[in-house]
């Protein structure tokens, strides 16, 4: 298969991708968090492309993608009055919300079976533009293969895994405003629960809500055969070949612990302003340290160089505050199995 590149703003853009998600095909989408792999999640051949292609278990649900919010009420019901007053202050953007889904328009595979739904209307206007002209909601994972970092560019997608050649086409929207994926909240019973966080941040989410509940496998390891409320979350999630170790501490009590412990086969992810520290040492920065939005933007691009390089121990510096450093945080940890040590 030819993989077509589409530029977001070349003038047929829209229409072919549309054609393409009419049609059944794989097309890879920019969005303002990570790329995604998009299918017509109304049509159960077309997502069972999405599983292959990614290498992805079937009871791993899929997010459908919507270009308005009062798209909600077609795919999912009972909605709540905060589910609302959410998509009025976050849509477009970064926020996937889990509602009770209609079983009888939107397909098992999509949903993995479950009486919900996850729902997103995302920021990038091409994107939503497509969705639109397709007349379909677009089901779409990161355009990543399981097991592998979310991708922000469009060369990671067509290049670093092989998709080019597997999918009919790509959309170049440019870099991902975001960095990181969505913030997932549960809003399908009781007490409102954060399953992932992401750009839209705890504390913005508490404003509109109240009250809000972070899921336990937001902080820390979920056993496999544990219920989970996201089922993603039971997935091993991305993290290098090597080990990573979170460095906690001080900038000098790091730069000291690393130094003692690291040996040639060892690379210290870190933030610009303490690269000056590692002058010695393998050393990468995935932003700067007084703004989150640049760690959260440069995480997924500089574990996958790391990656690449093949060091054994990655000591990683890991913002402890919250906005988005919350979603910066649980990457992290989940990329070092939450193997965090206090220098
Ligand atoms: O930013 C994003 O959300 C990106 C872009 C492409 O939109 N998409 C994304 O999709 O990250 P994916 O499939 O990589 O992650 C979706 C997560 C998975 O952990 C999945 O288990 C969870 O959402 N999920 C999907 N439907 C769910 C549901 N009904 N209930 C709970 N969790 C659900
Ligand atoms: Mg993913």
């Amino acid at each position: 298969m030819n993989t077509l590149y589409l530029r977001a703003d070349d003038a047929d853009t829209v229409e072919t991708a549309a054609r393409l998600i009419r049609d059944g095909e794989l097309v890879a989408i920019p969005t303002e968090t990570v790329y995604g792999l998009g299918a017509n999640a109304l049509d159960p051949d077309a997502v069972l492309r999405i599983f292959e292609a990614k290498g992805r278990p079937q009871d791993n649900p899929l997010i459908l993608h919507i270009a308005d919010p009062e798209e909600m009420t077609r795919y999912c019901c009972d909605i709540p009055e905060t589910a609302w007053k959410l998509a009025e202050r976050f849509w477009p953007g970064p926020l996937t919300m889990v509602l009770p889904v209609r079983r009888d328009v939107v397909p098992g595979r999509t949903t993995a079976n479950l009486d919900t739904a996850a729902i997103r209307c995302p920021e990038v206007a091409v994107t939503r533009e497509i969705i639109r002209r397709a007349g379909v909601p677009i089901a779409a994972p990161s355009a990543n293969l399981s097991g592998k970092p979310s991708t922000t560019t469009a060369r990671h997608v067509l290049h670093d895994y092989g998709l080019d050649g597997k999918i009919a086409a790509i959309v170049d929207g440019g870099p991902c405003r975001v960095g990181v994926e969505s913030t997932i909240v549960d809003l399908h019973e009781g007490t409102p629960r954060l399953l992932r966080p992401g750009g839209v941040t705890p504390e913005q989410l508490r404003e509109v809500l109240g009250e809000l509940i972070v899921d336990k496998a937001v902080v820390s390891q979920i056993d496999p055969d544990e219920v989970v409320r996201a089922p993603g979350m039971k997935y091993k999630h991305y993290a290098p070949k090597g080990d990573v170790i979170i460095l906690k501490g001080t900038a000098e009590a790091a730069a000291a612990y690393a130094h003692a412990h690291g040996g040639p086969d060892t690379a210290v992810l870190c933030y610009e302003e303490e690269l000056s520290l590692y002058r010695d040492m393998n050393a990468v920065a995935y932003g700067r340290r007084d703004d989150l939005d640049s760690l959260a933007h440069g995480l997924f691009a500089a574990l996958r160089d790391m990656d690449e390089a093949g060091y054994a121990t990655i000591f990683a510096r890991c913002p402890e505050e919250g906005g988005v450093g919350c979603a910066v945080r649980n990457r992290l940890s989940k990329a070092a199995g939450f193997h965090i040590l206090e220098v």
